[in-house]
């Protein structure tokens, strides 16, 4: 049995202790906003936050996450009210939708180590998160929305 924190609660799991993190936070405890893509670390659809940092939970295997806390697109804000997820739906970011769970989970972390990114560091950080509807360049206009909103909050208090 593995225990961890998971969107603030903490859970025992019963999976194998090299089970990937993304089935067990899928299939044993039912939370389907993290998606499987390549499996194999390289498309970011499966992006989850470990300790804060964000992590492909494909090749994670859940024993390494014991007593750690993790964090899905369901937990990123108990409303569903983050910067992010507001400047998402505002500029329409997602076509067919897969990848952005993701895609918001990587840019969270990128905005907690870079609070005011340009293009060329939002790119940089992004880059192993992959689109197939190409929506790069919303994304990247998301990303700055959300900021400059998280900058002027910060600024007002
Ligand atoms: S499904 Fe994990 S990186 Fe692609
Ligand atoms: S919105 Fe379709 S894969 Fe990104």
């Amino acid at each position: 049995m593995t225990t961890f924190t998971l969107n603030g609660r903490s859970v025992s799991v019963h999976s194998p202790p090299d089970s990937p993190l993304l089935w067990v936070i899928r299939d044993e405890l039912g939370l389907t906003g993290t998606k499987f893509g390549c499996g194999i670390g390289f498309c970011g659809a499966c992006t989850v936050h470990v300790s804060g940092r964000a992590t492909r939970s494909c090749i994670t295997p859940v024993a390494s996450v014991a007593q750690a806390e993790v964090k899905t697109i369901e937990g990123l804000d108990p409303g569903g009210k983050h910067p992010l997820q507001i400047a998402w739906v505002e500029l329409q970011v997602p076509q067919c939708g897969y990848c952005q769970p993701g895609q918001i989970m990587q840019a969270a972390t990128l905005l907690k180590d870079y609070p005011d990114p340009d293009d060329a560091m939002i790119n940089a950080v992004m880059a192993g998160n992959l689109c197939r509807c190409m929506t790069y360049l919303r994304i990247r206009k998301a990303i700055k929305l959300a900021a400059a909103r998280m900058q002027e909050r910060g600024a007002h208090g």
